[in-house]
């Protein structure tokens, strides 16, 4: 889908990073003058290599990097238009963002539908009423309809990242900001979990912020990607661009890598220009 372009009458991107910078400790910058949109109703792609600052830039959205002993010392985030800063986490589940975090925390001394049951008190501040968005989740991932009673804890990891999923689900986010889905998880499963973001995106509406490694995946179900080194956003653009950019293509796709000796001068120097983004 492509990025619609701003008017005056458009309504704001429901995320808009401008130049943010976070420091950890008042002594680490991980975040260097980082910007990224996700326009409404759109899956926007984050990759980036290890230790790059996704995580980062999702918890600087999310107002949980002071958890950290970090901050955001420059530049301004905006949620459906609303500045976030200062807003506390509970408050932004409740203007409808989500972060479901990288490692799939839930409650695993809670079975399935108490999981469920806690991200209704997140979103509302009370138990109840959400009878309907169970019954959504369960329709998306049958399995955890099975396992409703079962301890949380007694999942597979693709059970898991399911409820995370489901329990951003109840609390009927207008962005979920997904950290590595695929993390740890089989082909199959992370097949299946990526075709259920995409349905979740084209039916609910819901806009998403995805973060990966694997750029394969994300540019399947994405419109647009930023990719990201060292705390700055090197290259972005509608993924079936990126998907043919040839540095893309090589270092994150991992395809045309090989056949060096084939090489022009000029690819070299291409190589060299763009490698500085990768150290
Ligand atoms: N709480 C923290 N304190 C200090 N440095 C941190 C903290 N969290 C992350 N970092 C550093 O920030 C960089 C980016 O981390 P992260 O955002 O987790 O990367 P990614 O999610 O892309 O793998 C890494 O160098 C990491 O060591
Ligand atoms: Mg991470």
């Amino acid at each position: 889908m492509p990025i619609p372009a701003q008017t005056a009458a458009a309504p704001p991107p429901v995320l808009e990073v401008t130049n943010i910078e976070v420091v950890f400790k008042k002594t680490v910058q991980v975040l260097r003058g980082l910007s990224l949109t996700v326009p409404r109703g759109c899956i926007v792609a984050l990759l980036g290599s290890n230790g790059a600052g996704k995580s980062t830039t999702l918890k600087a959205v999310s107002n949980l990097l002071g958890l950290e002993n970090g901050a955001i010392s420059a530049g301004t985030i905006r949620f459906d238009g609303r500045p976030v800063a200062g807003l506390p986490p509970h408050e932004l589940v409740r203007a409808g963002l989500f972060h479901v975090m990288e490692g799939r925390r839930i409650f695993e001394d809670l079975s399935v539908e108490e999981n469920l049951v806690a991200a209704t008190y997140a979103r509302t501040g009370r138990a109840g009423s959400a009878a309907g968005r169970f019954d959504l989740v369960y329709e998306y991932f049958p399995n955890l309809h099975e396992r409703r009673s079962v301890r949380a804890g007694y999942l597979s990891g693709g059970e898991q990242q399911m409820l995370a999923i489901g329990r951003a689900l109840v609390a009927e986010p207008s962005l979920i900001l997904l950290d590595e889905p695929s993390l740890g998880l089989s082909p199959r499963l992370v097949e299946e979990i990526f075709a259920i973001i995409a349905r979740i995106n084209a039916e609910q509406g819901t806009s998403m912020l995805l973060v990966e490694q694997n750029a394969a995946l994300a540019f399947a179900v994405a419109s647009y990607g930023y990719i990201m080194e060292t705390g700055r956003i090197v290259i972005d653009g509608p993924v079936e661009r990126l998907a043919r950019d040839r540095d893309v293509r090589e270092f994150y796709l991992g395809l045309g890598g090989a056949g060096g000796e084939h090489r022009s001068y000029r690819d070299v120097k291409h190589y060299k220009r763009r490698k500085r983004w990768l150290s």
